[in-house]
């Protein structure tokens, strides 16, 4: 057994790794992703600037999969960190998969990773502005999103494919339950201590982001970052600013919340030249 704490990441990509290298010194790292190759090229981009890490094969839709890469982190070491960067954006798959990984394993990983965090540690969870664009649900809609016990959270009637309009709209309420979760998550996890909150970036030049520049909402994406104040994408580096101070002691009073990093996109969809393109 080594004595170090532990990070855990799910989601190998450039955003889970520029958060994750503003916190993992003198830490264990998990890098979990359902692409063994993703976690492997990160981790192996980790070891070379001098972390330790280790890579990690997890399906976040899979409960069986989380409890799996819990036990193999619990065995090295108290996991102090938890970082949930993996999902899949709206041209990435279907919307009944897009719920199942970004609104069902979200859920999954708080509960569970809730269960064991370190006394005082702590968690952030990747959202997105999408959800921030979307009309506001009911009070109703909002307790059920948030309170529903996680394996019954698929069967919501709001959540059927009747209900849900295309792969935009899944992921918009993949996202809004993210955040509503951390927030019924948070009075829990105070319990030990522990605090969790979520980020919703605007569009951050990723992989996963270049997916839908170059995907059939291309000239959407274009648009919304050529007309928001900030007029360019984010860099993940950015969004590692405000996770830094999630999960740091400098964030010891926020919990139970999110914090939107858009350059502005969102603002400009309500009172600025992108209200005509709402989506
Ligand atoms: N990049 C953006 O513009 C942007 C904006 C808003 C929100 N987000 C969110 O940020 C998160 C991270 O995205 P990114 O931009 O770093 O993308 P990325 O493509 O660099 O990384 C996402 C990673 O998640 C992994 N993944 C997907 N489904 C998984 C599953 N079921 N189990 C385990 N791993 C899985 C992928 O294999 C990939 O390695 C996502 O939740 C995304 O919705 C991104």
């Amino acid at each position: 057994m080594n004595n170090k704490d532990i990070i855990a990441l799910t989601g190998a990509g450039q955003l889970g790794m520029a958060i994750i290298r503003r916190m993992a010194y003198g830490k264990k790292i998990f890098v979990a992703d359902w692409k063994l190759e993703n976690a492997q090229a990160i981790t192996q981009t980790l070891i070379e600037a001098g972390f330790d890490a280790v890579p990690f094969k997890t399906d976040i839709s899979s409960r069986a999969s989380i409890l799996e890469l819990i036990s193999a982190a619990q065995k090295e070491g108290e996991i102090e960190i938890f970082v949930n960067a993996a999902g899949l954006s709206p041209s990435q798959s279907t919307k009944e998969h897009i719920l199942e990984v970004d609104l069902y394993g979200t859920a999954v990983l708080l509960e569970e990773f809730g269960k064991v965090i370190k006394p005082g540690g702590t968690a952030v969870t990747i959202s997105s502005q999408s959800g921030h664009r979307m009309p506001a649900l009911t009070p109703e809609e909002d307790r059920l999103l948030a309170t529903t016990p996680t394996e019954e959270l698929l069967h919501l009637e709001i959540l059927q494919p009747d209900n849900i309009r295309d792969t935009l709209h899944a992921y918009q309420m993949a996202k809004r339950c993210n955040v509503k979760r951390v927030m019924s998550e948070a009075v829990k996890w105070g319990e030990r201590g522990a605090r969790v909150n979520s980020i919703s970036p605007g569009i951050i030049i990723t992989p996963l982001a270049l997916d839908e520049i170059n995907g059939p909402r291309g000239d959407f994406y274009k648009n919304m970052f050529a007309k928001c104040p900030a007029g360019r994408p984010g860099m993940a580096d950015e969004v590692a600013n405000v996770a830094e101070l999630l999960l740091s002691d400098r964030g010891a009073f926020i919990t139970g919340s999110d914090i939107l990093i858009d350059g502005g996109a969102t603002a400009s969809y309500f009172y600025g030249p992108l209200q005509t393109d709402k989506k």
